[in-house]
């Protein structure tokens, strides 16, 4: 299996009033040890014994196990990095499907706000595929715990502590109260308009 680069975030430098570049390039530096470790996962699956595979222990199945968090500690944080530096505002399409959803804009931004004060992890905006609606999720543990089958990623917003303690200490609050302002909502309407669930 080939190998994955990690993405360069650096333009966002400088872009997003949320995150010094202290802050940010600590950061950048996380998501490549996740990055390296799919590598590694990935290519010690290659090799791994089958044969061996137990639900108490061997090594393939232990990466198996551990396969979710360097995967999904990836792409959830391009997600984020992808969505972050203000730009635009939430499009008519997809300002309707979360008022349908939360009955308005105010009261999504309460939820996801109250995902991101209730996460050690991740508070996401996505589609549902299964009952056909936005919804926000909360996904804790090691990046893979609470992702659920069949949606579609929107928004992803990052709460663990490696994402601001250097900006703001333990005011977690405070760190709420900008990220949400740092939304690039033309990210996540292309990403709504691409699935194109109506
Ligand atoms: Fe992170």
């Amino acid at each position: 299996m080939s190998k994955i680069e990690a993405k360069d975030f650096s333009y966002l430098i400088g872009k997003v009033e949320a995150f010094s570049e202290a802050q940010l390039r600590a950061h950048f530096g996380l998501y490549q040890g996740y990055v390296n470790k799919l590598n590694e996962i990935r290519e010690r699956l290659g090799k791994a014994d089958r044969s061996t595979a137990n639900y108490s222990f061997s090594e393939y199945s232990e990466l198996r196990r551990r396969e979710p968090v360097a995967y999904n500690g990836t792409v959830l944080h391009e997600l984020f990095f992808q969505n972050l530096g203000k730009d635009g505002d939430v499009s008519p399409e997809l300002k309707k499907a979360i008022e349908e959803s939360f009955g308005s804009y105010d009261a999504w931004m309460t939820d996801i706000r109250a995902c991101l004060a209730s996460a050690h992890g991740w508070a996401l905006l996505v589609y549902d595929w299964n009952f056909k609606k936005v919804q926000n999720v909360l996904v804790q543990s090691e990046h893979h715990v609470g992702l659920w089958p069949n949606m579609s990623v929107l928004a992803a917003i990052d709460a663990w502590e490696h994402a601001y303690m250097i900006d703001y200490g333990t005011k977690k609050p405070d760190y709420i109260a900008k990220v949400v302002g740092d939304l690039n909502w033309k990210v996540i309407n292309e990403r709504f308009s691409k699935i194109n669930p109506r």
